[in-house]
């Protein structure tokens, strides 16, 4: 039987402006000088065509670039709309570019999922953590909220955050709960070593303990595609140097790219760990799921509300000893 990816991840636009240190994009993109520009007509075009017979249960247009950089993205978002009306459209951005009438141009096109990832716990530990400017992104982050509840916008605002060292769960919670307030889901997740990109560095840059260090079978060859700006498909969004050559959807259909040879072994890999063991990328790829404390009890910790100011005092003591976890 012949596979097709139920997620569809591209990139709108080549390039990021902001530069975080837990991400290579904005770091290789200077290295390598890259010019910013959004993804051909043809290329998405292709996208639409190659998709519209099958189903497709997500898109995502925000790999490895920042996707409010791409003038046309809200057109994008309302052609997938028209051609997949069931398909959940979930974009992740960095905030510097949204303003009231991006905003706005975002709910009208349809978006289902506004994901905002945010450091704010401080503007110091912010600025270091994303290399962005801390009044600006936080007032689009409220300025968003706001119209959300002044609109009754259905769509959906999570702000999203990594649990890096110098910051306590007491502080995320703080900075949690006030986000909640204001209307927005929260989304806390360890740091992960995408596709073994920060080798030991690693080691100094997480926060929490690992229940294993061994290669752990990934869903995405199996279900989620990843297609650059210029048609290439990249075997996930951790291929920042695209060292597994798939194929270009303008040269070859999906389905053909997603059955050909490197896929099939890409997939089967997932399935049998001495396999896994020699997949370049996979086998040195430590997600959030790794961990101890994973995303989901993270994010349950510290979206936890407290009003009475005793138990607040015991529950942030208890968050003391979490954090050694
Ligand atoms: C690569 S970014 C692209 C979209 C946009 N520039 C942004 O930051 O939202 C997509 C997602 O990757 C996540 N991410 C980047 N580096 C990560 C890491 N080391 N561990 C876990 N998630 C990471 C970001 O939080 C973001 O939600
Ligand atoms: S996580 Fe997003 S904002 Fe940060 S450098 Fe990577 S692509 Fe840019
Ligand atoms: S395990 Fe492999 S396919 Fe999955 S995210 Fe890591 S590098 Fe990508």
């Amino acid at each position: 039987m012949m596979l097709f990816p139920k997620i569809i991840e591209y990139q709108p636009y080549s390039i990021c402006n902001a530069n975080c240190t837990y991400c290579p994009v904005g770091h290789l993109n200077r290295e390598q000088k890259l010019k910013g520009n959004s993804i051909s007509q043809e290329v998405f075009e292709t996208l639409i065509e190659q998709t519209k017979s099958q189903k497709i249960e997500r898109v995502s247009p925000h790999l490895n670039c920042e996707p409010l950089l791409c003038k046309e993205l809200p057109d994008q978002i309302k052609t997938w709309k028209k051609y997949h009306p069931n398909a959940i459209i979930d974009l992740s951005t960095n905030a510097v570019f949204l303003n009231e009438k991006m905003f706005l141009n975002l709910v009208d096109a349809g978006l289902d999922i506004l994901e905002l990832h945010y450091m704010g716990v401080n503007k110091d530990y912010h600025e270091k953590a994303m290399k962005t400017n801390y009044e600006k992104v936080k007032g689009n982050v409220d300025l968003a909220l706001e119209l959300k509840k002044k609109y009754n916008v259905k769509m959906d605002i999570v702000v999203f955050s990594h649990r890096l060292k110098g910051a306590s769960l007491s502080q995320w919670n703080d900075f949690a709960t006030s986000l909640q307030d204001k209307g927005a889901r929260i989304s806390l997740g360890p740091l992960w070593n995408r596709a073994g990109w920060y080798g030991k560095e690693f080691e100094k840059k997480r926060k929490g303990i690992l229940k294993s260090n061994k290669p752990y079978p990934c869903p995405k060859p199996w279900n989620q595609i990843a297609v650059e700006h210029d048609g290439e498909v990249v075997l996930c969004s951790l291929d920042y140097k695209k060292v597994v050559k798939i194929g270009n959807i303008l040269k070859n259909n999906i389905i053909d790219i997603w059955n050909n040879e490197v896929m099939k072994r890409y997939q089967e890999g997932q399935n049998d760990i001495k396999k896994l063991k020699k997949l370049d990328l996979c086998n040195e790829c430590i997600r959030g799921g790794r961990y101890l404390i994973n995303e989901a009890t993270l994010t349950k910790l510290v979206t936890k509300k407290i009003e009475n100011p005793i138990a607040k005092l015991f529950y942030k003591k208890y968050l003391q000893v979490i954090d050694l976890f």
